[in-house]
């Protein structure tokens, strides 16, 4: 297949790219701005103005949509900027668009999730054969998190929430297969191999780093603290990746020490 990639350059992209090209299908892919790494045929796409969008949907069989703006300007890129992406797709006849998501958009009260909501939405109404698939964290995304927590001494956190980080090699492999397998019209969820509790988390990661921080416990306060404490970032669902916690940090922090 001719596959577009949008949010190649992001890190589950980075993984994503590879994958497919291992699978032989050929690479299209989305930055905003100019790329030329070889095997890849980079195309210049926003997807807050729509600049670049029917090129770059041209002649695809597939589309992984994996582009998001988490920080700034989330409803013009995720939702406003999706709608855009599947017009574009459907005007020019591509035959499955899958979404990345994260599990927990329908039940957890984060701004960022109210849009990925919207957005998978917006690819269930619109004119393109879809899938979806929610991920839970990366666990590279729970290790910036810890050390932003971690800025001012103590590890700061509510010990009860309940987190399933999954490698996004492993996402990449499951959007892949499930692109190859043809439209879903659903949603279809893919978590770690592990459930782990916020402190044994901390745990963990303290012990790769050779830190002596404390865990100072607060309990995150109304719905927000209680879903995420009731699982709400977590999937029963199987498969499931293979790769766990313990494996990234022994990966990331092995042989160092970083405090
Ligand atoms: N991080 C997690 O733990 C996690 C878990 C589950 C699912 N997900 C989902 O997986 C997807 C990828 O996440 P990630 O962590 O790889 O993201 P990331 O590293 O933050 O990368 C974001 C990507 O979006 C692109 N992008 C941003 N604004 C854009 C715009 N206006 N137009 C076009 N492209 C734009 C960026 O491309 P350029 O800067 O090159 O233009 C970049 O490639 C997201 O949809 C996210 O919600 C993430």
């Amino acid at each position: 297949m001719k596959v577009l990639v949008t949010g190649a350059t992001g890190r589950l992209g980075r993984v994503v790219v590879p994958r497919l090209r291992e699978d032989g299908h050929t690479v299209r892919a989305t930055s905003r701005r100019p790329r030329t790494d070889p095997g890849v045929e980079w195309v210049a796409a926003d997807l807050a103005t729509g600049d670049g969008l029917a090129d770059a949907v041209d002649g695809v069989d597939g589309i992984l949509h994996l582009a998001s703006a988490p920080n700034r300007g989330t409803h013009e890129v995720d939702v406003l900027g999706t709608r855009r992406l599947v017009v574009a797709a459907g005007q020019a006849g591509v035959r499955h668009l899958v979404y990345v998501s994260i599990v927990g958009v329908d039940r957890v009260p984060i701004p960022y999730y109210r849009h990925k909501l919207a957005a998978e939405q917006v690819v269930a109404a619109g004119p393109v054969p879809w899938s979806v698939l929610r991920a839970t964290q990366f666990p590279e995304f729970l290790d910036d998190l810890l050390r932003m927590s971690s800025r001012f001494g103590p590890t700061i956190g509510d010990r009860a929430i309940l987190a399933q980080p999954v490698d996004p090699a492993e996402v990449a492999a499951r959007l892949v297969a499930r692109l190859a397998a043809g439209p879903l019209r659903g949603i279809e969820e893919y978590g770690g191999p592990e459930v782990l509790r916020f402190d044994e988390a901390v745990r963990a990661w303290r012990a790769a780093r050779h830190s002596r921080r404390p865990l100072l416990p607060v309990r995150l306060p109304g719905r927000l603290g209680r879903t995420l404490r009731d699982g709400g970032l977590v999937t029963t669902a199987l498969p499931k990746g293979t790769r766990t916690w313990a494996d990234y940090l022994a990966d990331t922090y092995g042989g160092t020490t970083r405090r």
